[in-house]
C-alpha cells in the first residue's frame, strides 16, 4: 500500500496504489460495449480516488475496481449538495496513441467551482495525473470508433459525516470514465429548444459559472417541460432576459455579417468546446464578440436575416446546430448555416489527431 500525504498544491508527483479489479470485463464483452457505448450509461473496470482533509491536506491517492463508494448516511454532500465535477474526453488516434484535450482548463475550472462551492482546490498537476492513473489501467476502455471517446468524469464531494451547515473538513475526489458516442440519439442533426420562461438556472452571485450537481438538479424539472413539448434541450434566460444556456451546453450565434456571438455573464459556465470553437473561428478571420444577447435581439436577429446559424457545443455534445426555438407563446424556426459543422469537423479533426494542433490543445495520457 502507497501512500502519499501533502498539503502543498505544488507538491509534486501523487503515487497511486493501485489495486486491479479481478472481476474486470472481458476482451470479448468490453468489445460489446465499444460497438455501441451511446452515452454515460457503461463504465470502464477501475476509479481513482484522492481523500482531502482539512488536517492532512490530499493524500491517499487510489486505482481501485469500480463500485459503490462508503459513504456515511450523514455525509454532507447529500444534505447540502457541495459537490462539483467535470467533463473532459479520452481521444484514440489513428496510431493507438490516447490523447486529452486542453486538460489545464478543465482543471482550472474545478478549481474555480471548488471556490464557490467552497470545497478545496486541487492541484493541476494532480487532476492531470489522475487521469493518467486511470488510463493506464483502463486505456484498452478507449473506443478507436468514429466520433467515440472516452468520457472522463472527474468529481469532488463533502463526506465529512456533519449536519452542521459549514464547509466539509473531510472531501473526495475520484475519476470515473464512460465509453461514449453521440450525446443525442439519432446523431448531429438539429435540435429543438425549449424555452424556459417559469425557470431559472442562476442568478446573480449564485452559482450558475460553477459546474456543480445543484444547477443540474435544478434544469431537470424544466428539461422534463421541455421532453413534454417536443423538444430535445431547454435554454434559461437570467432575470433581464438575456440569454444564459442550455442546461449542458453553451449557445453560440452566428450574424450575416460574420460575427460569431456568445454570451457573456458570470452566471453561465465558461465552456472549453465553445473558448476552442471560437478560437478556431477567430483563427479564420471571422470576429468573435462575447457579450449580452438579448431574447429580443435573438429573435428579431432570426425573423430579419441578420442571424444566419444559431449552435449548442459543449464536451458531450461536441457541435449541435439548433433548429428550432420554442416557447408557450411561438416557434421560431431557426436558420442553418454550414459553420457549426465546419468548426465541429475542425475541432474533433484536431482532437481525434487528423489535423494539426496549432495550438498546443493536445495532451497525451497514455505516456
Ligand atoms: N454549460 C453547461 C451548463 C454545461 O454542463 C457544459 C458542459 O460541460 C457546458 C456549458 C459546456 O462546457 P464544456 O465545453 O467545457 O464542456
Ligand atoms: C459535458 O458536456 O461534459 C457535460 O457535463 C454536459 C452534461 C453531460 C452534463
Amino acid at each position: 500500500m502507497t501512500d502519499t500525504a501533502t498539503t502543498s498544491p505544488a507538491a509534486a508527483e501523487l503515487t497511486f496504489a493501485v489495486t486491479k479489479n479481478l472481476a474486470a470485463k472481458s476482451a470479448a464483452q468490453r468489445e460489446e460495449i465499444l460497438q455501441n457505448p451511446g452515452f454515460g450509461t457503461s463504465f470502464t473496470d477501475h476509479m481513482v480516488d484522492v481523500c482531502w482533509s482539512e488536517k492532512g491536506g490530499w493524500h491517499r491517492p487510489r486505482v481501485q475496481p469500480y463500485g459503490p463508494i462508503p459513504l456515511d448516511p450523514a455525509a454532507a454532500v447529500l444534505h447540502y449538495g457541495q459537490e462539483i465535477f467535470e467533463g473532459i474526453k479520452a481521444y484514440r488516434h489513428a496510431d493507438g496513441s490516447i490523447h486529452t484535450f486542453r486538460p489545464d482548463r478543465n482543471a482550472a475550472r474545478l478549481q474555480k467551482s471548488a471556490r464557490r462551492l467552497a470545497l478545496p482546490e486541487l492541484p493541476t498537476a494532480y487532476f492531470l495525473q489522475s487521469l493518467r492513473a486511470l488510463i493506464a489501467v483502463d486505456g484498452d476502455w478507449v473506443p478507436s470508433g468514429a466520433d467515440q471517446s472516452l468520457y472522463l468524469r472527474p468529481f469532488m464531494f463533502a463526506k465529512e459525516a456533519f449536519l452542521g451547515v459549514r464547509p466539509a473538513k473531510k472531501v473526495a475526489f475520484y475519476v470515473i470514465a464512460s465509453p461514449a458516442g453521440a450525446y443525442f440519439t439519432g446523431g448531429i442533426k438539429p435540435v429543438r429548444i425549449w424555452l424556459s420562461e417559469s425557470y431559472a438556472r442562476a442568478g446573480k452571485g449564485g452559482t450558475g459559472a460553477a459546474k456543480t450537481g445543484g444547477n443540474y438538479a435544478s434544469s431537470l424539472l424544466p428539461q422534463s417541460e421541455a421532453y413534454e413539448k417536443g423538444c430535445d434541450q431547454v435554454v434559461f434566460l437570467d432575470a433581464d432576459r438575456n440569454v444564459e444556456e442550455l442546461g449542458g451546453m453553451n449557445v453560440v450565434f452566428v450574424f450575416k455579417d460574420g460575427r460569431v456571438v456568445t454570451p457573456e455573464s458570470d452566471s453561465i459556465l465558461e465552456g472549453i468546446t465553445r473558448d476552442s470553437l471560437l478560437q478556431l473561428a477567430e483563427d479564420r478571420g471571422l470576429t468573435v464578440e462575447r457579450r449580452a444577447v438579448s431574447l429580443e435581439e435573438w429573435r428579431q436577429g432570426v425573423a430579419s436575416g441578420d442571424i444566419v446559424e444559431v449552435f449548442a457545443c459543449g464536451t458531450a455534445a461536441v457541435v449541435t446546430p439548433i433548429g428550432a426555438l420554442v416557447s408557450e407563446d411561438f416557434e421560431d424556426e431557426q436558420p442553418l448555416g454550414d459553420l457549426a459543422l465546419s468548426l465541429r469537423e475542425e475541432l474533433t479533426d484536431i482532437q481525434y489527431g487528423r489535423r494539426e494542433d496549432k495550438h498546443g490543445w493536445l495532451v497525451r495520457l497514455d505516456s
